[in-house]
This record gives C-alpha cells, structure tokens and sequence, in this order.
C-alpha cells in the first residue's frame, strides 16, 4: 500500500473534510477538530486504503469511526475519527476498553485519545472474511488462525471483558502475515457477562456469511457437535471446555509435553505466551536425515523462505526423499529451488554418510545432550545449533537451548527488555530459570513470533 503523507491542513478542503467531519462538515467543527488534531500531535496524514468514500480512501468505517492512516513524529498509527453522528459523544470508554485488552496482548495497542479521536497500532493486513474468500487461503491456516481468535475471545471472557461485536466478527478481527488481531472495541463492557467465545464460535461455525466461507474450506464436525461443545463450555467456561472446543473442531491437535508446559506456566514471563498459544503441537520428526536436511535448508534462513525452499524440495519428489535419491538428483535441481550451493555440499555429504552407513542414528539416540552435539558436529555442515535442532524435533530430548538462534535471542532480548541481542553467555543466564524444560520454552518463543503458522 502507498502511503503518500499530506500535512493535515488537507483536511480542511473537499473531500477530506467529510472525512473529518463525517457525514456533513461544519466550518466550526472542522476548525475545532484540526486543533484537537495538532494538540495530539498528529501532523500528518494518508488517504489510502482498502474502501473508498466518494472521492477518497480511508482504512474503514463504522457506525462510531472513520479510520484513516496518520503520521506523528514517532511513526505511523490508524487514527479513528469519531462520526459527527455517531451515537458516541466521546471516544473515552472506547480507550478506556482498549487499554484494558492491551493488558492481556490483545487489540491495536493504545496511544492516545482526545474527544473526538483515538490514535492506535496499524494493523497492516486483511479482514478475515476477505482472508477466507481468497483461493490461495489453506484449510490448515484457516485452522490455525481460527484457534488463535478464539483463544483471544477465552482470555477476554477470563478477564471480564465482553467486546460486543464478535457477532460481526467478519469485520472485526484483521488477519496479517504473523498475527491476528480482535479489533473495535467501540461496543466492549467489562460490567457484563462476557460471551466472547459463544459469540465468536456461533459466527464463525454456525451463521451466515464468514461461516459458510469456513465451511467450504474446512472440514468440521456436526452442527450438534459444534452447539454441544459451546454450551458446555457456556455453562461453565473453564479453559478445560474451552479446549474442548478448539480439540473438538480440530483448531489444534491435543497438546504434547504437558507435564513440561504445566511447569513452565507459572513462570511470569511465559506463562502470558503459554495462555496465548495454548498446549504444545511441536512437531517432531521421527526421521533423522529428514530432520538434519531440513536444519540444514533453515540454517541462516528466515522461517519464510526457509519453509517455501522445503516445501518446493518435497515436491521434487512426491514425498520425503531416501538419502539415494538425494544423492542421485543433481545439483542445478537443488540450485533451482533455492539451496545454495555449500548447503548443497552439506545435504549431499550427509546424504552419502547415511547410505555409506557410517553414521549410526540409532547409537546416537542412546548417547547423552553433549554426546549428540559431540557426534553431529563431526559431520561437514552440521554445527551446534543445527544438533540442537535435532535434538530437540527428533530425539524430544526436552531440555535444549540452541543459544545460536536469531529467534530465541530476539525473543529473550524483548522478553526481559535488553538493549541488545544477548550473548550466548547472558542467553543462558537468563534462561536458567526454564531448566530442565528449555526446549518447550523455546518452542514457545519462536511460536510467538509467528502465530498464525502451523507446527
Ligand atoms: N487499528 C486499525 N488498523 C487498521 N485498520 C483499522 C484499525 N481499526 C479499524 N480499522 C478499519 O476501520 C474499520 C472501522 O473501524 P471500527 O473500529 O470497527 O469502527 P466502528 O467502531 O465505527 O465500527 C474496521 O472495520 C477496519 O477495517
Ligand atoms: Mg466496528
């Protein structure tokens, strides 16, 4: 999206007067407003966005807001304006409600508000019901991203807050590349009974629109198992029904490492992550050079073009190849699809150690942490963090810290709020505390960092 910035006198001429001022502007009004503008240190502003109002585009509209992307000197924020119409007199309780769901991570994140406006996070991305539509929109995202949702609907319930709006949550819930984000919370309350769950999970699953869209794409159970799930979890919306529903409509699969994660919850810094992300679906890989060459693609990679190069490597071969085809496929094959060429050196080199039979996976399962690491790094291309890996996705052993990895070490640098990347050193300081389940905290943290994604 282009964000061609104009200084905020640009709300003073047609259209974007109507826009400040909607549905009719005021001289007064329009003067009024420009001030409350500047005392909030907006100084700028971008008329673009998915709807267009008459002449001009904007990022949404309701029955309280207009909303328009806006410029103060700390960066760039979604500025709700509040409709000269609107059945609102003032923007106050709705900051009010969304401070109160950024306590538990959830919504924009609040700025600032005036009478007439409330400036917030711009959540960059689609509404979930354009989201759903798009072909190229997968069952197993849908999954993941409706899982997600209805966990953020369980932690507002728990904490009181009932948003209002989750009927309609065809337009309330905004899906971006990483994340998903509950937004409005023009009509939320916390003096009533909350039924953010019920809400939500009768729109998604039951109703019209959105509902039938999911519907087409993934494969859930019975209405009367669905309604049976919700009620149960009505009568007594307890996070053990909640999970009922997300295992029930197979959001998630049941959770691994239980007694591990149990532990780690009442660890303050990960507990607000275990409550996010809910019970552990690691993946383990049962098959050893599977689980090396895949380290070895995502070594120094992003998750995203890390997981497009494997995605493309298993369609070379219908399945996951023997390291003979491996061997056999030759290197312009491999370029093709992205893998460097030392990297291609590493896969191939291991690809004939294993048919060579010189490395014996099954011995190095029996041997201790250090051993494993000890074994793995004498194999070209395979270093500390990629025997960590294995280690971890393969062997389950539950308590590996891969210190080496950007990932874990951004999320411990926000976690504990560090200027700077830790050491490896200050990394395993501060992550004593997870001993002797680091590898479940670690899978915790790098899940955070991408939550809409599978696995
Ligand atoms: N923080 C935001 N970032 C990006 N777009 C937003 C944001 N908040 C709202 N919008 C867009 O503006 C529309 C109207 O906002 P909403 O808060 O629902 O207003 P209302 O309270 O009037 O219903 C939303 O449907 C969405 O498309
Ligand atoms: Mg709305």
């Amino acid at each position: 999206m282009t964000q061609h910035f104009q200084p905020i006198s640009a709300f003073k001429k047609e259209p974007y007067k109507k826009i400040l001022c909607f549905p009719k502007a005021k001289e007064t009004e329009v003067e009024k407003r420009l001030k409350e503008l500047k005392k909030l240190g907006i100084t700028h502003v971008s008329f673009t966005g998915p709807l267009q109002i008459e002449k001009c585009r904007i990022l949404g509209k309701g029955y309280v807001g207009m909303v328009v992307l806006a410029k103060n000197n700390s960066g760039v924020y979604a500025l709700k304006i509040r409709r000269v119409d609107s059945p609102r007199k003032n923007m106050t309780n709705e900051a009010k409600l969304l401070k109160a769901a950024n306590k538990l991570d959830i919504g924009p994140k609040f700025v600032k508000n005036s009478k007439n406006f409330l400036i917030m996070e711009y959540i960059e991305g689609e509404k979930i019901i354009d989201w759903a539509k798009k072909p190229e929109t997968k069952s197993q995202e849908i999954r993941s991203v409706l899982n997600n949702v209805l966990r953020e609907c369980y932690l507002l319930d728990d904490a009181g807050l009932d948003h209002g709006e989750l009927s309609t949550i065809d337009k309330h819930v905004i899906v971006s590349k990483n994340r998903n984000t509950i937004i409005d919370f023009e009509s939320s309350s916390l003096d009533r009974k909350p039924s953010n769950v019920t809400g939500a999970s009768q729109a998604i699953l039951i109703g019209t629109g959105l509902a039938k869209i999911i519907q087409k794409k993934v494969k859930l159970p019975t209405k009367k198992t669905i309604i049976d799930l919700i009620r149960q979890y009505k009568k007594n919306p307890t996070l053990e029904n909640f999970e009922k529903i997300t295992i029930g409509l197979k959001l998630q699969s049941p959770g691994r490492f239980e007694e591990q994660v149990s532990l780690l919850r009442s660890d303050k810094k990960l507990q607000p992550l275990i409550r996010r992300i809910g019970p552990c679906s690691m993946r383990i890989t049962k098959n050893p050079f599977q689980t090396l060459v895949e380290a070895i693609i995502y070594q120094q990679l992003s998750e995203a073009s890390a997981s497009a190069i494997t995605k493309r490597f298993l369609k070379l071969y219908g399945k996951f190849p023997t390291p003979k085809q491996v061997y056999n496929t030759t290197d312009k094959k491999l370029k093709d699809i992205g893998i460097s060429g030392t990297k291609i050196n590493y896969i191939k080199g291991l690809a004939k150690l294993v048919l060579k039979k010189e490395i014996d996976f099954r011995k190095i399962s029996k041997l201790s942490d250090e051993q494993v690491i000890e074994e793995l790094t004498k194999i070209k291309g395979i270093g500390n963090w990629t025997a960590q890996i294995y280690l971890m996705f393969c062997l389950q052993r539950t308590d590996i810290l891969p210190v080496g990895d950007l990932g874990i070490q951004k999320g411990i640098r926000d976690m504990f709020s560090l200027k700077e990347l830790p050491s490896p050193i200050t990394l395993e300081k501060y992550a004593a505390r997870w001993k002797p389940n680091r590898s479940i905290a670690c899978w915790y943290i790098w899940k955070s960092q991408r939550i809409n994604s599978i696995g």
